[in-house]
């Protein structure tokens, strides 16, 4: 009999992509995913770690999944409770010790290992598997489903080797660690025949990347740059994403892709997380407010409608009124269509949590109200200038309403559309008519009794 699996996701697309995978990998377990806790004979939270709220939640969740669990129907079975992700790896012992309920912990390089986990569990052991393991779990999971949504993650790079001051990454999921191209390749494949049309490659540092070159050649590297080139001419493939890209790591033959690739969508998340050289440098950025700006310069350059999204942090330790009006100046100079920004959260086990110059709650509080002001007034008028636009949309998903569909535009805006037919799937000219803070509205411009192709290209760069 089937069983039934729910998974909460927390935190970045990488976790959005690991929940998916594990899902897969107990697939043949006979597990079903679905869309809530209540019924279900396993929970898993894939948890993230980056700021204090976020691993917070993650211990109130686990209260009300036991409650869920002790009202379970007699007969119903077992109730497992795993907790995966970023904070496992970082508190896995401490999650074991406060939370009885749970019956397995594990991170974000061992969830390969569910099966033996889930077994373990069941015998009513309570499973620990925190490992960086030598293995690579990639060659360990199943291959993708047969089907796949129209939009994809891949995760291409894992882990990271910068140790910025604030953050956790480096030690939730380790050093870096690429992919060889051919697996990549392969895996892109599949969903595109699935049905994937965009698919976005995932990394903490995707432009860090270098896997194993293709060919059998051991020795050659490709970059992130070469590898987008190669996933442009895979079948099916009509959008190309990376996310998240570091500063330090744009280079030529990166940008040069985004100079030829058509198929490279112009939008970019690019973080800068302050605008002030002293607090970049605190930071360990490893790079100036100048340098990003030169190097948005070139981007544009290459592709001269790329639009931009950053995150920033307000209130790092030691910064002062001067240095957080410089970060206000740089987001209002470079210009962004988005942007995600968070007061500073102090990390156990980072350095920046043990300064001594931490910034007052109010103050960062006031801060980051200035910055997301003048972000949301950025946002607010990169949307209303897509008014009246023409812009090819790769519908994703439905809408709440009835014949409403909601795609991305390239610049990922959110683009609502009804009454138009079943879009799923499609990339169709939409003119766009109204704009609201977080998305669009738009009308198909062709009528639809013929099939609309993709504009592609010459679509792109109308
Ligand atoms: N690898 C990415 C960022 C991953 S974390 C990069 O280098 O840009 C996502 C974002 O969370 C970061 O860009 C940063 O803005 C924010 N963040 C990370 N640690 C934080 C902390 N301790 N407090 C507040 N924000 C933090
Ligand atoms: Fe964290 Fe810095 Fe690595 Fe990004 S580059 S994941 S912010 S340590
Ligand atoms: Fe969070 Fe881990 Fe991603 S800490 S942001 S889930 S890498």
């Amino acid at each position: 009999m089937a069983k039934k699996l729910f998974i909460k996701t927390y935190g970045c697309q990488m976790n959005v992509y690991d929940s998916a995978r594990m899902a897969e990998a107990l697939a043949p377990l006979g597990y079903d995913m679905v869309d809530e806790p209540a019924g279900a004979d396993m929970v898993i939270l894939n948890t993230c770690h980056i700021r204090e709220k976020a691993s917070e939640k993650v211990f109130s969740e686990l209260g009300r999944l036991r409650d869920l669990r002790d009202e379970r129907a007699p007969g119903a079975g077992p109730m497992l409770i795993g907790v995966a992700g970023c904070v496992a790896q970082a508190e896995g012992e401490e999650i074991l010790r406060r939370a009885p309920q749970v019956d397995l912990v594990f991170g974000p390089q061992t969830y390969h290992r569910l099966p033996e986990l889930v077994a373990r569990a069941a015998r009513g052991e309570r499973a620990l598997d925190t490992d960086f393991p030598a293995e690579d779990k990639f060659d360990a999971l199943p291959a993708r489903p047969r089907k796949s949504p129209a939009t994809a993650f891949l995760t291409i790079q894992e882990g990271c080797d910068k140790f910025c001051t604030f953050c956790v990454v480096p030690y939730t999921r380790g050093a870096e660690f690429s992919r060889p191209v051919e697996n990549v390749l392969d895996e892109a494949r599949a969903l595109a025949g699935g049905g994937a049309r965009e698919i976005t490659l995932l990394g903490q540092n995707v432009n860090a990347y270098h896997g194993r070159g293709a060919g059998g050649d051991a020795a050659a590297e490709e970059g992130l740059g070469g590898l987008i080139r190669r996933l442009a001419c895979v079948e099916g493939v009509e959008r190309i994403r990376y996310t998240t890209s570091h500063p330090r790591d744009v280079d030529e033959a990166l940008i040069a892709t985004h100079r030829d690739v058509a198929e490279l969508m112009p939008f970019l998340h690019l973080p800068v997380q302050s605008g002030a050289d002293r607090i970049l440098a605190a930071m360990n950025r490893r790079h100036t407010a100048d340098d990003y700006r030169r190097v948005v310069d070139r981007l544009r350059a290459a592709r001269p409608d790329l639009a931009l999204s950053s995150d920033f942090i307000v209130g790092y330790p030691g910064e002062t009124e001067a240095e957080f009006e410089a970060t206000l100046r740089l987001a209002e100079e470079i210009g962004y269509a988005q942007a995600y920004s968070f007061k500073y959260s102090p990390r156990p086990g980072t350095p920046a949590a043990n300064s001594s110059e931490q910034v007052a709650e109010p103050v960062k509080a006031e801060r980051l109200a200035r910055l997301q002001d003048s972000l949301n007034r950025m946002q607010s008028a990169f949307n209303e200038a897509s008014i009246g636009q023409e812009m090819p949309v790769l519908f994703e998903r439905r809408g709440r309403r009835p014949g409403q569909f909601i795609g991305r535009s390239p610049f990922m805006q959110s683009v609502h559309v009804e009454g138009a037919g079943d879009l799923l799937g499609q990339t169709l000219p939409i003119r766009i008519a109204a704009s609201h803070p977080n998305s669009l509205t738009g009308e198909p411009v062709a009528a639809l009794a013929a099939t609309v192709r993709s504009p592609g290209r010459a679509g792109l760069q109308a």
